[in-house]
């Protein structure tokens, strides 16, 4: 299915392996970063995607980018991609094409993100 090219959500995992690997901090730094630029993403917390091992994960909704394995490091490109730059394809490597269809599925379905 197209996806739209929309980013209006970055979906951050808080459970307990991506949280232990610091996806709290990693997604407060995204939200300094977007409301330092005035940007109206939303970062907001996220059950689990399923890829426990491979976070701190996140997504870009609706786009649909799976970022995976981010470190502090990766903020500012990937603040630079939701603010309309590129995408940091090096963090989307690792993730499972079936399980990223399937979570962005679930994603869909839920409507009220
Ligand atoms: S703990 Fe983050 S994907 Fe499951």
């Amino acid at each position: 299915m197209e996806r739209s090219p929309e980013i209006a959500l970055c979906l951050v995992c808080h459970n307990i392996d991506c949280k232990s690997r610091g996806s709290i901090e990693v997604g407060e730094a995204i939200a300094a970063r977007l409301a330092a630029a005035g940007s109206t993403v939303e970062v907001k917390p996220y059950i689990c995607f399923g890829a426990c091992t491979e976070g701190p994960n996140l997504v870009l909704y609706p786009q649909g980018t799976w970022y995976s394995g981010v470190q502090p490091s990766d903020v500012p490109e990937i603040a630079n991609h939701i603010l309309g730059g590129s995408p940091v394809d090096r963090l989307s490597e690792g993730v499972d094409p079936d399980l990223r269809e399937l979570i962005l599925e679930i994603l869909d379905s839920l409507g009220d993100l």
